[in-house]
C-alpha cells in the first residue's frame, strides 16, 4: 500500500430520510494510529464508523479504507476490519470459549482451535473459558469483545465506545493492549466520551452534527481552540458558580475537585472580568492551560452548521 493512509476519506455523507447525520466528513488516519473519534450523543461517531468498514453504504463521497475503495469494495475491507460495537454483541448463552470459536467459524477460519486457544491466552480469558458470557462483569465482557475483533487478525480495528462501564483498572488494561496492536502496526479508530481516553490517541477527530469541528493530535487541538481558562480557587467557593455564569465573556464555568475553571474566548475582557471579582470575594485567581475537556465543552457548544437537515 502505498499510503501512510490507513483511512482516507473524503465527502463522506449518510442520509437517514430526509436528516443528514453525516455530512461529507474528510478523515484521515494514519496507519498503525490510534485515532480517537470524539463527539457529543446523537453527532454521526457509529454511523461513520460503520460507513468505514463496509456495514453501511454511504449516500456521497469517496475515498480508501486499507487501500480499498470505500463505496465498491465494501465486501473485502469488511473481512480486513474488526469491529466491536458499542453494545459488546457477544453471545450471552455460549461461554467465553464458544464465543471465539464462533467468531472462528463465521470467518471460516483455518486451524480454529489452535487460533481460539491462542486468543483465549493472549488476553489472559483461558482460565475461565468455560464461564458463561452473561454472568461476566462488564470489564470480562469487554475483554471477551476484544479478542472476537481481533480473532481474524484484522489490519484496522474499530472500537465503538469500548470501555463504557468499565472499571479503570480494565480500561488501562484494554488501553495497553490497543497500544500494544498499534506497535504491531494494527490502526486503530476509536470512538470515546472520555477525556483520558482521547488523550491517549496520537490523534483526534471532533465531531457534532454530522461535522468535524477539529481534528489532530490533542495538544494541537488544544492550541487551535483559542481557548482561555483560569482556575478560582477559595473559602465556598462552589457557591460562585451561578453568578459567574452570569458574567460577560466567561463562557464555561465548571468545578474541578475544589476549583472552579472558567473558560472564554476573549482573553483582556475575561482578565477584566475575574480580576475585580477575584479580589472582591477574596479569592486566588491563576491563569491555567486549557484541557482537553474545556475545549471539548466549548466545542458542544457551537450552534450546528447549516442544511445538517433537509
Ligand atoms: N438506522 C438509523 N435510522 C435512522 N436514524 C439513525 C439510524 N442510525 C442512527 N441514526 C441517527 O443518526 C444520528 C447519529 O447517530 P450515531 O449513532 O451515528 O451517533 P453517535 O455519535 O454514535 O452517538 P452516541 O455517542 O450516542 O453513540 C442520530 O440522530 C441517530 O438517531
Ligand atoms: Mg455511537
Amino acid at each position: 500500500m502505498n499510503t501512510p493512509w490507513a483511512i482516507d476519506v473524503k465527502g463522506l455523507t449518510k442520509k437517514f430520510g430526509s436528516t443528514t447525520v453525516v455530512n461529507g466528513i474528510e478523515l484521515q488516519v494514519k496507519q498503525g494510529g490510534v485515532f480517537g473519534f470524539l463527539g457529543p450523543n446523537g453527532s454521526g461517531k457509529t454511523t461513520t464508523i460503520r460507513m468505514l468498514c463496509g456495514l453501511l453504504t454511504p449516500d456521497g463521497g469517496s475515498g480508501q479504507c486499507l487501500g480499498l475503495d470505500v463505496i465498491t469494495q465494501s465486501r473485502e475491507i469488511k473481512k480486513q476490519c474488526g469491529y466491536m460495537t458499542q453494545k459488546f454483541s457477544l453471545y450471552d448463552d455460549l461461554n467465553i470459549e464458544e464465543n471465539l470459536d464462533f467468531v472462528a467459524m463465521i470467518y471460516g477460519m483455518d486451524k480454529r482451535k489452535e487460533r481460539v486457544q491462542k486468543a483465549l491466552q493472549d488476553l489472559g480469558l483461558y482460565e475461565r473459558r468455560k464461564q458463561l458470557v452473561e454472568t461476566l462483569s462488564g470489564g470480562w465482557k469487554q475483554r471477551v469483545a476484544l479478542s472476537c475483533a481481533i480473532l481474524h487478525q484484522p489490519k484496522l480495528l474499530l472500537l465503538d465506545e469500548p470501555t463504557a462501564g468499565v472499571d479503570p483498572k480494565a480500561r488501562r488494561e484494554f488501553w495497553d493492549h490497543v497500544h500494544d496492536l498499534s506497535q504491531q502496526g494494527i490502526t486503530t479508530l476509536v470512538a470515546t466520551h472520555y477525556m483520558d481516553e482521547a488523550e491517549r490517541c496520537t490523534d483526534l477527530a471532533y465531531i457534532a452534527y454530522g461535522n468535524i469541528l477539529a481534528r489532530g493530535t490533542p495538544q494541537h487541538i488544544v492550541q487551535e481552540a483559542k481557548l482561555y481558562t483560569w482556575q478560582l480557587t477559595g473559602k465556598n467557593i462552589q457557591n460562585y458558580i451561578s453568578v459567574l455564569r452570569q458574567l460577560p465573556t466567561l463562557d464555561q464555568v465548571g468545578s474541578f475537585g475544589d476549583a472552579l475553571h472558567v473558560s472564554g474566548y476573549e482573553h483582556d475582557k475575561m482578565a477584566e472580568t475575574l480580576q475585580p471579582f477575584a479580589t472582591a470575594h477574596e479569592l486566588q485567581l491563576t491563569e491555567i492551560p486549557p484541557r482537553l475537556e474545556d475545549v471539548f465543552i466549548a466545542l458542544i457548544k457551537v450552534e450546528p452548521k447549516e442544511a445538517v437537515h433537509g
